[in-house]
């Protein structure tokens, strides 16, 4: 129920947000109320929404100079000074957990004054920069928040992924290849909110895995047609045999089968016996020319 709430009490403040305030962890900071003599001021408050945490409000009365404080458990959090004399509010020191909404309400004789706040929590991420092979680099921002943007001179060929971590901070990475030989270094830079960073890396000559990638990519494809090829032919050459053979055995039937002869002749034709007959027959008569003329 109480998620509930907060969530529904952050999504209308979101709407009325007039500041974003960014602010890096482990720092100091310090929200301001509405500018006004304080003289006219008879009631001041500080409502805190943080994600899974009820509203805390800090409260202070000039009528009978008393604080108060409800549902604050967060000792970080306090009266910037002594609230009958400024009544600002301090965070000290910032952690992820305080990233959320901020609203000091001024009551004074002539009405009511707001200033709202969306506190974002900064975290600088650490950098680093190695050779992954001798031509692939890999950049990485670990920890930071909000993301931080990789950039690289001159551009590779690049993967870039984000792990997020559980405490709400983020790791990018970014590995990128460069095939031209004519690279010989490589920059990377970590654009951040914090704070931009830029480290410099040469690249190792890759002349063994080009020739080997040239294999790869060039000749691989050329030798796959061949034998594909190959293949292929032989495959629709096996099938005209397989064709043959399946026409042949009625063939040996049409023997058995004297009294259909003439009319299988027609038929299916015995066009491969009939003409050895025929040959016979032409051979058995050049035989008997040639036995003629010898004898
Ligand atoms: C208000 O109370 C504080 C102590 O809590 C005291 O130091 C301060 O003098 C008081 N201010 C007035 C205006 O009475
Ligand atoms: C304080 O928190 C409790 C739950 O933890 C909630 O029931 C109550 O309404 C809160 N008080 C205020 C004034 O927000
Ligand atoms: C968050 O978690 C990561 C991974 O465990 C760690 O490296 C990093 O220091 C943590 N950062 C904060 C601000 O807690
Ligand atoms: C490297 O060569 C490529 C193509 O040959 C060219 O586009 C690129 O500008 C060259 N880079 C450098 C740093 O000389
Ligand atoms: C970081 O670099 C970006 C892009 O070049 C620039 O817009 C931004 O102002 C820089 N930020 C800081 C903190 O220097
Ligand atoms: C990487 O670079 C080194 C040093 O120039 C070289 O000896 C090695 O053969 C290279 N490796 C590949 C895979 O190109």
């Amino acid at each position: 129920m109480d998620g509930k709430q907060t969530t529904q009490n952050i999504s209308t403040i979101l709407t009325e947000v007039n500041t974003l305030l960014s602010r890096p962890m482990d720092t100091k900071a310090v929200l301001c109320c509405p500018l006004i003599p304080l003289t006219n001021m008879t009631l001041v408050t500080w409502e805190i929404i943080l994600e899974d945490k009820p509203a805390c409000k800090l409260s202070y009365r000039r009528d009978t100079n008393e604080t108060r404080e409800t549902n604050c458990t967060d000792k970080r959090i306090t009266w910037a000074f002594r609230p009958d004399q400024n009544p600002d509010l301090q965070i000290d020191p910032v952690a992820i957990t305080h990233e959320g909404y901020y609203e000091c309400i001024m009551a004074a004789s002539d009405g009511n004054f707001h200033r709202r706040y969306h506190l974002q929590v900064l975290v600088p991420p650490e950098m680093t920069l190695f050779l992954h092979k001798n031509r692939t680099a890999v950049c990485k921002a670990v920890a930071g928040r909000p993301a931080a943007w990789i950039s690289w001179s001159p551009e590779g060929d690049c993967v870039t992924e984000q792990e997020y971590w559980g405490n709400g901070t983020v790791t990018v990475w970014s590995s990128c290849r460069w095939s031209h030989s004519n690279v010989s270094a490589v920059t990377c830079s970590v654009l951040h909110l914090t704070g931009n960073k830029s480290l410099f890396i040469e690249l190792l000559p890759g002349t063994k895995t080009s020739v080997k990638l040239y294999i790869l990519y060039l000749i691989l494809p050329i030798i796959l047609i061949v034998v594909g090829s190959i293949w292929f032919l032989k495959i629709s050459g096996y099938r005209k045999c397989e064709l043959k053979k399946t026409e042949a055995p009625p063939v040996v039937e049409e023997d058995e089968m004297q009294p259909y002869a003439s009319y299988t002749e027609k038929n299916n034709p015995l066009y491969d016996t009939t003409n050895r007959v025929k040959m016979s027959q032409v051979l058995q008569s050049e035989a008997d020319g040639v036995g003629l003329h010898t004898v």
